[in-house]
């Protein structure tokens, strides 16, 4: 039986105030909520800002990013021990946007799973197709070639400490989301690729769905037997849409 997860990707918005009253709303709501994990992510400045304000409660936080390296001379980045040390406990990484914007490649974010997994993070590994590679039938060797990076560089054991998302990039900020046919099939051939290393891995690993994910799709995507939360972006900047996404989660996951 595999838990629930739920986490909120804020992307590049958000100001001490916004944050404040958007943490509150969901903590707010958050009490009647059990048997599923809840965090969100916000920018990096913000990560202690939303720690203390979720402290003792059942939010966790994450980042959106880390860097591979732990320290040194690498300006402007952010390593994994420090956004541990400031209270994150998840990561976001190999998001499309930021393979697609900052050139991250599989080996790049493997790097980073490795870096978050030795600070003792939890790596939210991203993989998903371009809507030309489903359209050119692609979508497998793609999330393919993007797990067994992962794989390679870190081990299948280590997926034991590992969220992974399938995000169809067509699917992120569109409005269009993957029907939860499409979902599925994707979500249980990752399964099926972890399956080929260890079956009790495949079977404990949680993959969530990202991609316009709301609380009046939620229900049906989140009823696919391979699908075992939500990764959010836009309805996680609506606290009452990111509760209603956690609500459906709870009650639906391993309920069937
Ligand atoms: P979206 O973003 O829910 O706004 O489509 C999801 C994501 O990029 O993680």
């Amino acid at each position: 039986m595999r838990k629930p997860i739920v986490v909120g990707n804020w992307k590049l918005n958000g100001t001490l105030a916004d944050n404040e009253s958007l943490v509150l709303g969901m903590l707010d709501g958050m009490s009647p909520l059990e048997g599923v994990d809840v965090a969100v992510c916000p920018p990096f400045v913000f990560v202690p800002q939303v720690a203390r304000l979720a402290d003792s409660t059942a939010l966790a936080v994450g980042a959106q990013n880390c860097s591979e390296h732990d320290n040194g001379a690498f300006t402007g980045e952010v390593a994994a021990p420090m956004l541990a040390d400031v209270g994150a406990r998840y990561v976001i990484l190999g998001h499309s946007e930021r393979r697609a914007m900052y050139g991250e490649t599989d080996e790049i974010v493997s790097a980073k799973v490795k870096a978050a997994l030795a600070a003792g993070l939890t790596p939210i590994l991203c993989v998903g197709e371009t809507l030309e590679e489903r359209e050119a039938d692609e979508t497998e060797a793609v999330v393919r070639r993007q797990l067994a990076a992962a794989i390679s560089g870190n081990g299948i054991q280590s997926f034991d400490r590992i969220v992974i998302a399938y995000e169809p990039v067509w699917a992120i900020g569109t409005g269009r989301t993957a029907s939860p046919e499409q979902a599925q099939d994707v979500h249980a051939f990752i399964r099926g690729q972890l399956a080929d290393h260890d079956a009790g891995i495949a079977q404990s690993v949680r993959i969530q769905y990202g991609g316009s994910m709301k609380p009046g799709n939620a229900a049906d995507l989140l009823a696919q037997p391979d699908i075992d939360g939500g990764l959010i972006g836009g309805a996680s900047l609506k606290a009452e849409d990111f509760l209603g996404i956690c609500r459906v989660a709870a009650d639906t996951v391993g309920k069937q």
